[in-house]
């Protein structure tokens, strides 16, 4: 009888754990099917988008062929947003692409209805229906306002065309089911009030992706404490960075920072925006966004330097550059 039992109890746990596993397997994502709305390319929207594609949302960052012997790694001419297969230094679970988010037809998001690019930017769905791997940045887009995500849409459309097909993404197991629970449906997403400066700091600060690249993680988890304190590793071929602390702590973050020092930081790059960036070695490798966030207007730079003011001081001194970390390259 008892073993009979057991059995039972073996058989139930087994469904249990298998069902379970099965479920997070084979689940879906959350989604909401995509809006049908049609978005008229008023000129406002194309200017609105336009900021938000080049400057805030860097899009081009991730989406384009970019040229890192030269500082800031500007984007190759003709090569805006055409995608990228990210190199396999960056150690991401699988090989991770960056798709071709031009109007191409048939490489690119041509055929996409407006309602699918919205839904791919803000909830990571992409248009098969699947999950995105949230290096694309949509849980921080999420919170972009309808407003704005029709003039990204707009905008997105009159990108030059480019033929480039590239693979898709393969995620590795298990990384490709737990990522099944990154997207969430956006809603609407109402404008935020600009003459609130702090609202409109976070705002900023939150589609810049600042949190994403400022805050160290382990094991993909942000650590506690150290929201935007800096220590991230990002390797590549080109050269190996750290992003910077930016809390208000005052020895190792921004504490002493005036707000004059934070807009001459950024700005002292417009001109390599202007003439052309030089060129330079691993010592000078950085993924900072620098060229895109240099031409952000004052209002936007003080409204994230007042916001970032008010986040908790977290003390941890960082390198960016160590030495050590650097490849070594053939002097020539
Ligand atoms: C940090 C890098 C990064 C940034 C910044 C970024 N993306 Fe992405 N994006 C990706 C990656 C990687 C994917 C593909 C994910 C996958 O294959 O699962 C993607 C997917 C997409 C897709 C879906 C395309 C398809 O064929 O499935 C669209 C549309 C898109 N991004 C638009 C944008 C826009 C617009 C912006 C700026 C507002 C942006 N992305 C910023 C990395 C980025
Ligand atoms: C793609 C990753 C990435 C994103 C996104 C990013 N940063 Fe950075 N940031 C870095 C890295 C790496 C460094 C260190 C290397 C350097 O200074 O270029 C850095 C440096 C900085 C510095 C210089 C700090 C110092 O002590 O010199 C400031 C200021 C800064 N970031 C602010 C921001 C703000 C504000 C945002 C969002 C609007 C942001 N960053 C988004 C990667 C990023």
């Amino acid at each position: 009888m008892w073993k009979k039992l057991l059995a039972c109890g073996v058989l139930v746990l087994v469904l249990v754990l298998g069902g379970g596993f099965a479920y997070l397997y084979f689940r879906n994502p959350a989604t909401a099917s995509p809006s049908s709305v049609r978005i008229e390319p008023t000129e406002a929207r194309l200017a609105r988008g336009k900021y938000l594609y080049h400057y805030i949302g860097a899009c081009g960052d991730c989406h384009s062929e970019r040229d890192f012997t030269r500082f800031g790694g500007p984007v190759v001419e003709g090569r805006e947003g055409v995608g990228f297969v990210f190199p396999p230094e960056m150690e991401f679970p699988g090989t991770v692409v960056a798709p071709n988010i031009t109007p191409d037809k048939d490489t690119g998001i041509g055929s996409w209805s407006d309602g699918e690019i919205i839904r791919a930017v803000r909830e990571g769905i992409g248009r098969d229906g699947k999950a995105l791997f949230p290096l694309m940045p949509y849980a921080d887009f999420r919170k972009m306002s309808d407003d704005d995500v029709y003039a990204l849409v707009a905008y997105l459309r009159t990108l030059p065309p480019v033929k480039n097909p590239l693979p898709r993404s393969r995620i590795n197991f298990p990384v490709s089911m737990f990522i099944k629970s990154a997207p969430q449906p956006a809603g609407h997403v109402l404008p935020v009030d600009r003459s609130n400066t702090l609202k409109y700091g976070e705002y900023l600060v939150t589609l810049g992706g600042c949190g994403g690249c400022h805050t160290p993680t382990q094991k993909g988890e942000p650590l506690p404490g150290k929201r935007l304190a800096g220590g991230e590793v990002f390797r590549t071929s080109m050269g190996t960075v750290l992003s910077a602390n930016i809390t208000p702590d005052k020895d190792t973050g921004i504490g002493k920072w005036s707000e004059r020092d934070f807009l001459n930081k950024f700005y002292q790059y417009r001109r390599y925006v202007e003439q052309g960036s030089p060129k330079v070695g691993p010592e000078g490798f950085t993924l900072m966004p620098w060229l895109p966030f240099c031409q952000l207007p004052k209002e936007d730079l003080k409204a994230i330097f007042a916001f970032l003011k008010t986040q908790a001081p977290a003390y941890n001194a960082v390198e960016t550059h160590p030495a050590e970390l650097q490849p070594v390259v053939p002097s020539s």
